[in-house]
């Protein structure tokens, strides 16, 4: 604990540390699970377009936006607003982060626990010894017993604590350093597979020849929540990270970077999936389960199918675990603070309410079906308050505080922009397009509920 900031913080040791940590935390179960089936549900090509916009319009000013906030304060989520804003009710902006964290991590822990399973079925055998036609029922009845997902959340979420325990430097920075690269590696490997099978071209154009006849307005509007998601915004990761930063890293430069670097990835997951799928003739449209029922089914077809079926199911679960070290990290900084917690404190007893939170989640899939909210069972209710409220609110009161709050000359100067015409850009963005489109999925968000 050698070169602590003034508030007796860590800061990130080297700028690749943090660029790969940010990356780790956009990098996730949004990337390979999420994205691939929305692109497939909402009809391949024109998706992808819609939310190449939405990530350049709206998530990088966002992400910036982010960074010089926690930059400038080195503070948290809350803390932050508080420092930039006293006596004034910004600081809602990040407990709503700190409220999203809990509830992403709850479920998120639970979907990346399936992987860790998947992980070590794909490796006994046992996986592909099921008949193609049963992996449907095989993942249902998995996802619906009771003990085994539980468990297998909480060996993922153990690990989560075991790493954040550690810090900034010696455990989040030194964990994404590994583990990040040993992503790329296997995710181009499979790639590499998937686009060399014969067949694999209408999977390519799927992806890449647009039908924009495909396109409704609630794509639109899925496309916007997801870059949302999919970036880690409006929930204070961004902030926090940025928090750890020294004053000599360029953030606009870092922006680009990351977002270029995780919507790379989802069109890689993209590649690596859709040319399989249609090289064996299965649907891409099949939706939460595609992953997990679909994929397993073209790995049976495939030439060295065990190899790659291990492969992908690890890298899900790497990937889980860089995203989710980052979601625990937003509470966990925020304990430390206000409350005089040590990291070792806050990390345990927030990782196991977190992990507590999620049991209804994984049951609400089985024995607790019948329980529902608004129509949701309690995982997809959990997913929908956060995914699809808390995240939009947080990021449009984001724009909202950097927009207006702040003064533009001040709004620039934390983010390396000087008030030339990119600096007014970004403020535009900031002040208008992003709280409008927001504003917009909100509205819509409201009308599904009333269904
Ligand atoms: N971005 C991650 C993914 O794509 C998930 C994630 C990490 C996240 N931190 C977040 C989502 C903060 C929303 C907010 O899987």
């Amino acid at each position: 604990m050698s070169q602590l900031d003034p508030h007796g913080r860590e800061q990130w040791k080297t700028r690749s540390g943090f660029m790969l940590a940010a990356m780790g935390s956009a990098i996730g179960l949004g990337n390979i699970w999420k994205f691939p089936y929305i692109t497939g549900e909402n009809g391949g090509a024109a998706f992808i377009i819609v939310y190449l916009v939405c990530i350049a319009l709206i998530g990088i000013p966002i992400m910036l936006a982010e960074f010089s906030i926690g930059r400038k304060t080195q503070k948290d989520a809350i803390g932050s607003f508080q420092e930039l804003t006293p006596g004034k009710p910004w600081f809602v902006t990040g407990l709503f982060g700190v409220v999203a964290a809990f509830l992403i991590l709850s479920f998120y822990g639970v979907v990346a626990g399936w992987a860790l399973s998947y992980t070590t079925k794909a490796m006994n055998g046992e996986l592909l010894s099921i008949p193609a036609e049963q992996m449907g029922d095989h993942f249902g009845g998995f996802i619906g017993t009771s003990l085994s997902p539980i468990l297998w959340q909480l060996l993922f979420m153990f690990i989560v604590i075991v790493i954040v325990v550690k810090g900034i430097k010696e455990g989040i920075e030194k964990w994404n350093k590994i583990l990040m690269p040993t992503l790329g590696v296997l995710l181009l490997i499979l790639v590499i597979r998937s686009v060399t099978l014969p067949g694999a071209g209408d999977g390519i154009s799927f992806l890449f020849s647009p039908d924009f006849s495909a396109l409704s307005t609630e794509a639109v509007l899925v496309a916007l929540g997801h870059a949302f998601f999919s970036l880690s915004l409006g929930m204070g990761t961004m902030i926090t990270y940025g928090s750890y930063l020294p004053k000599n890293v360029n953030l606009p430069t870092a922006s680009v970077g990351i977002s270029l670097a995780d919507t790379g990835f989802a069109l890689f997951a993209g590649l690596a999936i859709f040319p399989a799928v249609f090289a064996f003739g299965m649907d891409p449209g099949a939706g939460p389960g595609l992953i997990f029922i679909t994929l397993p089914a073209v790995f049976e077809l495939m030439p060295f199918g065990q190899f790659f079926s291990v492969l992908f199911f690890l890298l899900i679960s790497v990937a889980a675990l860089t995203s989710a070290i980052s979601i625990l990290e937003v509470p966990v900084a925020y304990f430390i603070r206000k409350f005089g917690w040590t990291r070792q404190k806050a990390t345990w007893i927030l990782g196991t309410i977190i992990f507590l939170f999620g049991i209804p989640s994984s049951l609400s899939l089985g024995a607790w079906s019948g329980f529902t909210i608004f129509g949701l069972n309690f995982f997809d209710a959990v997913d929908f308050l956060a995914s699809n409220i808390l995240l939009p609110l947080g990021g449009l009161l984001t724009a909202l505080f950097v927009g207006w709050a702040l003064k533009p000359k001040q709004a620039t100067e934390m983010a390396d922009l000087s008030e030339s015409t990119i600096g007014k850009l970004w403020i535009f963005a900031l002040r208008f397009v992003a709280p409008v489109l927001i504003v917009f999925v909100l509205l819509f968000v409201t009308k599904i509920i009333q269904f």
